[in-house]
């Protein structure tokens, strides 16, 4: 497809309608996920404008032996590098292999501030089947930006990656 987006605006559904067609154009038929991660950041960033939007990948750090999440494609101001299983909203994401929601970060236990800007945030895991390889983390500097609508179609969107 032309690397060109088509931006919407309209309600929410449709605005998620319209990026989700293409962000499978984008990635169908590229085989090399951190591509196809990097795009995804990018288009929604481009359709939404979020402050942050990025990925977290699952991977062993040689020196502890620990899976921990390392810091992916992103689009936004830069990030915490790494976070261990069960810490801050993205840990807690994949410990409990869920989507959270987080209304404001600052009543989120242990929420991980990697900048004082980020307001509310989503954290949708990533599965390989049924282990959790990774998780899209998107940050909003308002709050109560996200809800179900986001969470429908965001799961969706990550179901599109494939590995
Ligand atoms: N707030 C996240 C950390 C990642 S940054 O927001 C990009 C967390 O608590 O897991």
């Amino acid at each position: 497809m032309a690397e060109d987006l088509n931006i919407v605006s309209g309600s929410k559904q449709e605005k998620y309608i319209s990026i989700t067609k293409q962000i499978e154009a984008l990635i169908t038929g590229e085989p090399d996920l951190t591509a196809n991660l990097a795009n995804i950041a990018a288009a929604l960033k481009e359709q939404f404008g979020w402050f942050w939007v990025g990925f977290y990948m699952v991977k062993e750090n040689a020196n502890t032996g620990n899976s921990e999440l390392v810091l992916g494609p992103f689009q936004g101001p830069v990030a915490c590098t790494r976070i261990a299983k069960g810490r801050g909203v993205c840990g807690t994401s994949w410990a409990k292999e869920e989507t959270i929601v987080v209304p404001d970060v600052e009543k989120f236990p242990g929420h991980i501030a990697c900048s004082s800007a980020s307001k509310s945030e989503i954290v949708v895991p990533i599965f390989n089947g049924t282990s959790v390889v990774g998780v899209l983390d998107v940050d909003s500097d308002r709050l109560d930006q996200f809800d179900a609508v986001d969470q429908q179609y965001l799961e969706a969107i990550v179901g599109l990656i494939k590995h």
